[in-house]
């Protein structure tokens, strides 16, 4: 089965191809991050109208490179949210007028759940290996922790009450006048760090409550860092990456094992998804600390792209094969991070 999946909840117009869920024939991906790293941050209304520049171009290019037509394609499945808000309507609105022109079944799917996917692209684990699974989202817009009992079902079990990890290394880089995004420029200066230079503080502390909270930690940091101002030399701004960076993933180790002893140790593995899941520092880190298998995204499918949102698309479309007409109301609308309550998926 053939499933076409469009992105573009944030700052990536991207679409792609694939194939039985798991087979990418093609993931194209445009991404807006030099026009929004002068902002130092995303500028929503440019990345609406970036994003209407270029989808037609790069659905097509998606298509060509996977050498198949609209024709061939069985599925359309298209981002409905969370994300920023105009930037969602251009993909919604290019990936409904498509679906319908073309006939075909339109997959509405959650961004943040389709991350979960994206580890799984390339991979033959079956769902007897899998599940029941922890699931972990960890990027700039979400921390968040999920019982998996199949490939659809997601039960959100822990989440940050505060930042998202990520967030707070964006913002922990910009106070270190670092470039956007932060993590990666952090996890580089790090390696050369002593990360037992800087003691931090040790957040949600309480055994057993599986949420996450980073705005302690970013607040500690803006008061370090201001408090050396004027002896910030490269040898301490890699000392204070390399600390807050331990703290940071030592935090999301404690919780997963917290939420692993809960259950009493019935999560036969670990997925991992989002930017964060990109850092070596934090994949060498599950490997020492977690005992259950850790399945973490090849690199280039850690950030925002298609193929995760085809890749549970296509899960979803067989999940709900009894119940093909589903697919061809397109009476629903976007949702954004700030309005879960209007969210049915
Ligand atoms: O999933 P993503 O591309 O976008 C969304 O937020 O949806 O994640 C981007 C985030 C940024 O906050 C970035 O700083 C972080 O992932 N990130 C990292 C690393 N690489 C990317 N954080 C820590 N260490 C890294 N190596
Ligand atoms: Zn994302």
């Amino acid at each position: 089965m053939l499933i076409l999946g469009i992105e573009s909840s944030c700052d990536e117009t991207a679409a792609a191809v694939i194939r039985d869920g798991t087979e990418v024939l093609s993931s194209k991906i445009a991404s807006q991050i030099a026009v929004h790293a002068v902002f130092g941050g995303v500028v929503p209304e440019i990345a609406s109208r970036q994003h209407l520049e270029v989808i037609d171009d790069v659905v097509r290019a998606a298509l060509s490179d996977a050498q198949v037509s609209m024709d061939q394609i069985d599925a359309v499945a298209i981002t409905r949210g969370p994300g920023l808000i105009g930037a969602l309507l251009v993909g919604i609105s290019y990936a409904k007028g498509l679906a319908i022109a073309s006939k075909k079944p339109l997959i509405p799917v959650d961004h943040v759940h389709a991350h979960i996917h994206g580890g799984l692209l390339g991979t033959t684990l079956s769902a007897d290996q899998l599940f029941p699974c922890l699931a972990l989202v960890v990027s700039g817009g979400h921390t968040n922790l999920y019982r998996m009992n199949s490939w659809t079902h997601f039960k959100l079990i822990g989440n940050s009450i505060d930042d998202a990890c990520g967030e707070c290394f964006d913002k922990v880089a910009k106070m270190l006048d670092l470039p956007y995004p932060g993590g990666p420029k952090i996890e580089m200066l790090a390696q050369t760090g002593n990360a037992a230079k800087f003691s931090m503080p040790l957040m949600v502390a309480e055994k057993g409550r599986i949420v996450f909270s980073y705005s302690g930690l970013k607040t500690h940091m803006v008061n370090l860092i201001n408090s050396k101002r004027k002896d910030l030399n490269p040898e301490m701004i890699s000392d204070l990456s390399a600390s807050f960076q331990k703290a940071a993933f030592e935090q999301i180790v404690r919780k997963l094992n917290e939420a692993i002893e809960l259950e009493g140790g019935i999560f036969k593995s670990l997925l991992v998804a989002g930017g964060v899941a990109a850092s070596g520092a934090f994949r060498r880190m599950v490997a020492e600390k977690i005992r259950i298998p850790a399945v973490f995204p090849d690199l280039k499918y850690c950030s925002d792209n298609a193929a995760m949102i085809a890749a549970y698309g296509y899960h979803v479309l067989v999940a709900e094969e009894a119940n093909p007409s589903r697919f061809f109301d397109h009476t629903w609308d976007a949702y954004s991070r700030y309005d879960f309550s209007s969210a049915r998926l």
